[in-house]
């Protein structure tokens, strides 16, 4: 990612306007500085850390712009404006990721704040190479499919397949599914595919199908509507029978070694092994009431930034399934102050900064979406920040 080293930077009086990037104000904590950049509709920090041998200047993590370019653009004019002694810069060595973003790879919030469907549904959850995924877009071209996978490189191979088939009915999303599902609305989905999960035999908190993501995976269904899995694994198969069978109606089916039209990388694996394969779907049975899209969540009461500053911000607090950790506070000046926070789901940790303005916090760079965990740690640390 682009940087620059310097030995020294003049101090800017803030707001201040370098060619296209504005300069909104600066954030410091012990050891480092956080300048807010904004070029057309991006802002995003640009972040001073303090070495002895000077000043590594980058862009920060959470804010980052997907665009490289624009990151460089700010990295240039923040040289410019704090007329940096540059010992070296490493602006320009980076390729040019993300380009273009694709039209085809949807944020969560999508599903929250846009998403108005009128054809038939399918989701595909890890679909790691994406055969089937593609196969399927391309044998029901009424259908809209949607591709959940947390592998970023999987997502990036299958978004360029996508564009070059020239599919128009796939989207997909670079997120944990068990979470994703929260998005989707009640009795929409025919099919949910979740072929060949990894195992987790060791790790079961973090398996796909669990008592959780089966109550929101039936509640996205249609009545008749499916949640098929397939596995070669012995033990994660009974595992799901039992989950599925833990419910108080249910419809099962169950196959074993069944040939599908498409076999995955994995499949013509556990082929050549001589595995068995097993095909374990599950039937929505019901109509569910409609459920409201999870919503952006805002810190309703007055915030006391002078409270806050005297804070111990080295804080984590913790429920079954959430929690938040406070890993610092950034001063502006004597109204505004920030703090940096983890939060949410403990496999999915969102990441975000709550700027305090006077009385008023709002989360930075990106709203957080009501889902169930993430409410539950909002609650937690609206009532820290109050304490
Ligand atoms: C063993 S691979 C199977 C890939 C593909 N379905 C197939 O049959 O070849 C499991 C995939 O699920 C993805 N995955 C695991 N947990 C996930 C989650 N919570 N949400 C979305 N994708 C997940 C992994 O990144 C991986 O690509």
């Amino acid at each position: 990612m682009p940087n620059f080293h310097a030995s020294s930077l003049t101090p800017l009086a803030y707001p201040h306007q370098e060619g296209e990037v504005l300069f909104m104000w600066e954030a410091t904590s012990a050891d480092e500085s956080l300048v807010l950049a904004q070029l057309e509709n991006h802002q995003f920090f640009i972040k001073q850390i303090r070495r002895p041998e000077g000043l590594l200047v980058k862009g920060e993590k959470i804010t980052r712009p997907s665009q490289v370019k624009v990151l460089q653009k700010g990295l240039i004019a923040y040289e410019n404006a704090s007329q940096a002694a540059v010992r070296f810069s490493n602006i320009y060595s980076t390729k040019n990721h993300h380009e273009n973003p694709s039209a085809h790879l949807k944020p969560p919030a999508f599903f929250a704040e846009t998403f108005q469907e009128t054809r038939e549904i399918w989701v595909e959850v890890g679909f790691g190479s994406g055969r089937h995924l593609l196969h399927q877009a391309a044998s029901n071209p009424t259908v809209l499919h949607v591709g959940i996978e947390i592998h970023k490189p999987s997502v990036e191979q299958v978004l360029k397949r996508i564009e070059h088939e020239g599919l128009e009915n796939v989207v997909v999303v670079d997120y944990d599914a068990r979470i994703l599902m929260e998005f989707l609305p009640a009795n929409s989905v025919g099919r949910i595919f979740v072929h060949f999960p990894i195992p987790w035999d060791k790790k079961p908190h973090r398996r796909v199908i669990s008592e959780g993501f089966v109550e929101e995976a039936l509640r996205v269904l249609k009545v008749g509507g499916t949640l098929e899995l397939r596995t070669d694994s012995d033990a994660y198969y009974a595992y799901a029978l039992d989950v599925f069978m833990a419910l108080s109606q249910t419809k099962v089916q169950i196959q074993k070694n069944m040939d599908l039209a498409v076999s995955s990388k994995y499949e013509d694996r556990w082929k050549r092994m001589e595995k068995n394969i097993y095909d374990l779907t599950l039937v929505n049975q019901h109509e569910h009431a409609p459920t409201p899209p999870p919503v952006a969540l805002v810190f309703e009461a007055p915030v006391d930034v002078a409270a806050l500053r005297h804070k111990e911000t080295n804080a984590t607090l913790r429920g079954e399934t959430w929690f938040v950790h406070v890993e610092g506070w950034y001063e502006i000046n004597q109204t505004q102050g920030m703090l940096k926070v983890a939060f949410g789901a403990y496999d999915r940790p969102e990441h975000r900064y709550v700027v305090i303005d006077q009385e008023n916090a709002h989360y930075f760079p990106e709203e957080v979406f009501s889902t169930k965990a993430n409410t539950l740690a909002h609650v937690a640390l609206t009532e820290w920040m109050n304490r």
